[in-house]
């Protein structure tokens, strides 16, 4: 449905659920004007799962997964997505690729750990990406949130948040400063797509 409210949000995730509970906890505050109409989890069993539960949002878990391709799996997840009436995807610590219908180009944002295109694409996720940050010797490192494409990490970039390194850094402690500009850089990044993106 591209007429679909764009602040009526699905959350997709596959982990932890960090910004999943700060994202849900900043549209119940009123700090960020949306809802979550639909959480969906690409499989039974994640922390996220319990956050939802916790926060009382919609969730939905994909079972069954395993063999099915990004095409269909897709297909699956975008129908239901328009027939809740969401109007943008967020993917949240989601780690499935996807093949975006037609209709849903420029309404699916992620955010990634680090400075896109640097260190993006398969294989960089978690500590990887901060392992690699720290091994390459790289001053700065930061978090790109960017609307997805059918490429990992790809799309047109919406935000970057910087950071230094600092010299002392392992990859947990810069993975912990990265975050904490992503629990910034997120919901500013979806202000500024609701902002440009006309509503129904
Ligand atoms: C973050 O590192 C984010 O950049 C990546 O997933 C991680 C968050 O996952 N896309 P979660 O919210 O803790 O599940």
């Amino acid at each position: 449905m591209a007429g679909a409210d764009p602040r009526r949000l699905a959350l997709l995730v596959s982990g932890t659920g960090r910004h999943l509970e700060n994202l849900a906890r900043l549209t119940q505050a009123g700090e960020l004007d949306a809802s979550v109409a639909l959480v969906v989890a690409s499989r039974p069993g994640i922390g996220a799962l319990e956050r939802a539960a916790r926060l009382e949002l919609p969730v939905w878990v994909l079972e069954g997964t395993r063999g099915v391709s990004p095409a269909e799996l897709s297909t699956r997840i975008f129908e239901r997505l328009d027939a809740e009436g969401c109007g943008t995807a967020v993917l949240a610590g989601w780690l499935k690729r996807l093949v975006l219908p037609p209709a849903w180009d420029g309404r699916v944002l992620n955010i990634h750990p680090s400075l896109l295109p640097a260190f993006g694409g398969q294989g960089f996720f978690g500590h990887h990406v901060h392992e690699a940050v720290l091994a390459r010797g790289c001053k700065v490192s930061g978090c790109t949130v960017h609307y997805v494409d059918d490429e990992y990490d790809h799309g047109p970039i919406l935000a970057q948040e910087a950071i230094r390194v600092q010299a002392d850094d392992d990859a947990e402690r810069l993975a912990a400063r990265v975050f904490e500009a992503e629990l910034e850089a997120y919901p500013a990044a979806l202000r500024a797509h609701f902002a440009r993106t006309p509503q129904p």
